[in-house]
């Protein structure tokens, strides 16, 4: 049984999923630190959401390629909240639907990789200290069915590749982590109304709610997976 409140970082919180996903947690009590690489703007989006939310939420500043500020931050978070029970890997860039493989930009490539996969994968060791202080540790790897090899084909070229990679480093972090009782899975929103995903998607908070699945494993649930809504997408 997990207690609340926990103690929940999101990445890439100021706007989209990632600020509902802040929302969402802090409205059942949790405290959160709402993650934000212009911490302006990580701030106004806690200030907007703290009137309606039971928890607290603070907003921080967090930028995932920035390995000496994510360092100060969790030094900073040792001090104020003493551990982290949930990290959500939630900030990307580039859906490169502009380009294809054989007509790219690599300093695109470039960048997604360095975001979605070593920005993700900087940000877990930075809390994995932390985490490994929570009796209930979670890391959720915010993917993309893009990202799913078995359906892959022509496609937004940076974005495909490095949420393969993100899933490979869901699974390989997974495997490490298991005898510490982190449990380490990866999820899709689906298609979301936001910048990224343009008009027509779904609701910002049914794609956040994708996410909350993994939030909320109880201890004895998996690690190395990849949902949508709970269910299993293909590898
Ligand atoms: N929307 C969809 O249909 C969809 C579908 C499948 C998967 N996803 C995934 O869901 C997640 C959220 O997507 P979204 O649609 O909410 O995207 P979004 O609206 O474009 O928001 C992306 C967030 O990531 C932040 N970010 C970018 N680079 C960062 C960095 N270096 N450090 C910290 N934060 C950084 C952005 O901050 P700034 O405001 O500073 O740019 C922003 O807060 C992503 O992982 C995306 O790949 C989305």
């Amino acid at each position: 049984m997990i207690t609340e409140p926990r103690i929940v970082v999101v990445t890439g919180a100021n706007r989209g999923i990632g600020r509902e996903v802040a929302r969402q947690c802090a409205s059942r009590g949790n405290t959160v630190l709402l993650g934000a690489r212009d911490l302006a703007a990580g701030e106004r989006a806690a200030r907007e959401l703290q009137p309606s939310v039971r928890g607290r939420i603070r907003g921080v500043r967090l930028d995932v390629t920035d390995t000496a500020a994510l360092a100060a931050l969790a030094a900073d978070v040792d001090v104020t909240e003493g551990r982290v029970d949930v990290l959500v890997n939630n900030a990307a860039v580039h859906y490169d639907t502009w380009q294809s493989a054989v007509d790219v930009d690599l300093a695109v490539v470039r960048e997604a990789i360095e975001t979605n996969v070593l920005g993700s994968w900087q940000a877990t060791l930075a809390f994995l200290p932390l985490l490994r202080r929570s009796a209930h540790p979670r890391v959720v790897m915010v993917s993309s069915e893009a990202g799913s090899l078995a359906s892959m084909g022509a496609g937004p070229p940076a974005y495909q590749v490095s949420k393969a990679a993100l899933n490979a480093l869901t699974r390989t972090l997974a495997g490490n982590l298991r005898r510490d009782r982190v449990l380490v899975n990866a999820v899709c929103p689906g298609w979301v109304a936001t910048d990224m995903g343009g008009p027509g998607g779904r609701d910002v908070a049914d794609g956040a709610a994708s996410v909350m699945h993994a939030v909320d494993l109880p201890d004895d649930g998996p690690t190395g997976t990849f949902t949508r809504d709970g269910r299993p997408v293909p590898w």
